[in-house]
């Protein structure tokens, strides 16, 4: 049986930024159809690892089948990657290479009208990424009060028509499929001017919410930090301004060395710059791509690699140790405990940054 395709987006230019080596490690934290994973491997071998990550299993399942020729060299995980260390350190895969993000939803996910991504396909209102979480769509859509909807859909949408939208959710519950949904917003906001349905922004809005996608990115993205190794690299594609708003930001700032108001005169904050970035600007499809794949359109890529101070090349073993103990309180240990693991780190040192 073939997989079903999703077109990975920005494929040369995410390899280029994580500056792919022969024999690396490597995570991508958002699996999907395995397209990016396929491609960091065929650069980086012989000898290269990825821990491929996804919340969903089905998606797993589909970068299984598409990536059986890289055998041992590819372990799959089913996780959160707001769970990214404790991940890392239950399968000691640090310090790293590069972490790539590729965020949102992916082509098979859309098309898959049982997920109740798209608006364009009927559907439950799902749009759980995990089916281990407990909210979904329909939840949300049936029970938040209108103000708090009305607030939701603009805070995730950026749909100024929000509280039209509210309103007549409200008034139509209970609502149980997505072209029902879609029909509402249309009816509440008129028909489709451009190119752009009027159930786009609801539904992005409803995804985020569901998924909690902003605040695992956050949550994410402070962790990377303490995987990478020398000259890591961390490469987030995003697809929207919220995302790629809470990128922007966290790559400027532990890009920032002293963090001292202006007016201190000598550094008293003690802050050191984690991070390098290594393209002033975002990076952006080709319009080529754009024409080939209409979903690379709002495709936003960042990047960033990893600088270590002096002081921290020489703490990277109580660091290690560190990571370890607060893993401790997240991961069910099987016999060997992560005390164990954090011990052998430190026995190794500074050997464990490449
Ligand atoms: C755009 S797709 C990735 C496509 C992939 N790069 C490829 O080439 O096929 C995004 C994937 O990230 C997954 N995802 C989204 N949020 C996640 C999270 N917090 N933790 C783990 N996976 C997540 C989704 O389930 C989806 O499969």
């Amino acid at each position: 049986m073939s997989a079903p395709s999703h077109i990975p987006v920005l494929l040369q230019e995410t390899i280029q930024a994580l500056a792919v080596v022969p024999g690396g490690r490597y995570i991508d934290a958002t699996i999907g159809g395995g397209g990016h994973a396929a491609a960091i491997l065929e650069h980086s071998s012989p000898g290269s690892q990825l821990l491929g990550i996804d919340a969903d299993p089905a998606a797993l399942e589909v970068a299984r089948l598409r990536l059986p020729r890289y055998g041992d060299s590819i372990r799959f995980i089913n996780d959160n990657f707001a769970n990214l260390e404790a991940v890392c350190l239950k399968y000691d895969f640090f310090p790293v290479h590069g972490i790539l993000f590729d965020l949102g939803v992916s082509s098979l996910q859309l098309s898959d009208r049982g997920r109740g991504f798209s608006f364009q396909q009927d559907g439950p209102l799902d749009m759980r990424f995990s089916p281990d979480q407990e909210i979904t769509a329909a939840d949300i859509v049936n029970t938040f009060p209108e103000a708090e909807l009305a607030r939701l859909i603009r805070r995730y949408g950026d749909e100024g028509r929000s509280h039209r939208i509210a309103h007549q959710i409200v008034q139509q519950r209970p609502i149980k499929t997505t072209l029902e949904l879609a029909g509402i917003i249309e009816r509440a906001v008129g028909r489709p001017r451009g190119r752009i349905h009027p159930a786009t922004k609801t539904f992005q809005a409803l995804r985020i919410a569901v998924n909690h996608e902003l605040d695992n990115l956050e949550a994410a993205l402070r962790q990377t930090v303490n995987l990478l190794g020398f000259d890591g690299r961390l490469v987030v594609i995003s697809y929207h301004s919220l995302e790629d708003r809470i990128v922007k930001r966290f790559m400027q700032e532990e890009a920032r060395g002293c963090i001292c108001p202006p007016e201190t005169p000598t550094c008293v904050c003690g802050h050191s710059a984690h991070l390098r970035l290594v393209n002033r600007r975002v990076i952006i499809p080709s319009p080529e791509e754009v024409s080939s794949n209409p979903r690379s359109r709002s495709a936003r890529l960042r990047a960033a690699e990893r600088l270590f101070s002096q002081q921290e090349i020489g703490e990277s073993a109580p660091k290690l140790f560190f990571l370890a103990r607060m893993a401790a309180s997240q991961i069910e240990q099987e016999s060997d405990s992560v005390e164990e693991e954090a011990k052998k780190c430190e026995k190794q040192g500074s050997a464990r940054v490449f």
